[in-house]
């Protein structure tokens, strides 16, 4: 039957160009991010009302035997969302296959993935909103009956097969929610949204990375980086290795609160944890747009950076540290991004040149 070239047709590209990554191989990965994931809910820091509902809906799946709801978890990059799934298929005790809505382009890759899904399995896409349309309606029955619907050959021979497939974990990670579209959504049974982290959380973050990677920090050296970490662990454990190089070539190797400021004003991060980018574009938007409201794209192009980026990096934050403003009109600053960036508020207004700086 045709089907079966089909099938050879998505092994051959398995082998040719395998979107998935498998979680052992994760394992031993020496990846910097990779090898200081906590692989349990007691390691994994923040979250912790998450945590708590996971932990219950995870023990229910295991007293019914069946796998967990599909999951979608939401918010801005950094916060732990693949992280999290990992320690979802370790508590479960099954398997995480990993990919993302980027490479799963032709309806093959999708098809391939879910066919190799065994029971129980964890099915792990990351930037979901991303997923094509034909993609998504190959999930729809994936998702909702563990059905696969294909369809082989052309025009008038074309056939349609519906093949069963295992019970798998569909977990979706994606920066923009509002991009899902509806029926996608609906089909997620539990969907949670990641917060920022707390300072202490990310200072706690910050000793565990330390202790894994031989840092020697102290207390007050791991909440100077904590507070300039925008609420973000992936960027505290960033930030935790620049600041290390530092300790080691210019101090006695050791992180105190001293050298963690020292290094990261020489690094550019300020004490709200913006960097040169951020500071370029809240700057370009009261220097050369009085303040905005003025378009992303406009933004993008004057300071050489791609929209996607802008809005998917850079805009989480500043929106929640109330340093920007989005309005139907465009992006804006607030009177404290003046504050911050240490113009002298004469007056803010509508009105051009009523500021300067310091
Ligand atoms: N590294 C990155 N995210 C983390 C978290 N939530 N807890 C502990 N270590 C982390």
């Amino acid at each position: 039957m045709s089907i079966i070239a089909d099938d050879n047709d998505f092994k051959r590209e398995k082998t040719e160009r395998n979107p998935v990554i498998k979680a052992e191989k994760i394992e031993f990965d020496k990846n910097f991010e990779n090898c200081i994931r906590p692989k349990s809910f007691d390691t994994y820091i923040g979250q912790s009302a998450l945590k708590e509902t996971l932990k219950i809906s995870i023990e229910a799946a295991k007293k019914r035997e069946l796998p967990l709801d599909h999951l979608l978890f939401y918010g801005p990059p950094g916060l732990g969302k693949t992280t999290l799934a990992g320690v979802i298929a370790e508590q479960m005790g099954v398997e995480i296959k990993i990919t993302s809505a980027p490479a799963l382009e032709r309806p093959r890759d999708i098809i391939g993935i879910l066919m190799s899904l065994k029971g129980g399995e964890i099915l792990f896409i990351d930037e979901i909103h991303r997923l094509n349309k034909v993609a998504e309606e190959i999930l729809y029955p994936a998702m909702e009956d563990f059905i696969l619907d294909m369809t082989t050959g052309k025009s008038q021979t074309v056939k349609t097969m519906r093949i069963p497939l295992p019970k798998f974990t569909l977990i979706g990670a994606t920066t923009k929610a509002g991009e899902l579209s509806g029926p996608l959504r609906d089909r997620f049974g539990i969907i949670h949204r990641l917060e920022f982290y707390t300072e202490e959380e990310l200072s706690q973050v910050i000793k565990r990375t330390a202790g894994i990677l031989n840092i020697d920090i102290d207390d007050k050296g791991a909440h100077a980086i904590a507070r300039r970490s925008r609420g973000t662990p992936r960027i505290a454990n960033r930030l935790v290795k620049r600041v290390s190089d530092f300790a080691l070539v210019k101090h006695d190797g050791k992180i105190t609160e001293d050298v963690a400021n020292q290094s990261l004003d020489i690094l550019k991060i300020d004490e709200f944890g913006l960097d040169t980018t951020d500071r370029t574009l809240l700057k370009l938007i009261i220097e050369k747009y009085d303040g905005g409201p003025v378009g992303i794209e406009t933004i993008a192009a004057a300071i050489g950076e791609d929209v996607r980026t802008i809005e998917d990096v850079c805009e989480p934050f500043l929106l929640q540290a109330g340093l920007l403003q989005r309005t139907p009109r465009g992006r804006k600053v607030s009177p404290e991004t003046y504050r911050h960036l240490g113009y002298k508020n004469i007056q803010i207004t509508e009105q051009k040149g009523l500021f300067e700086k310091h």
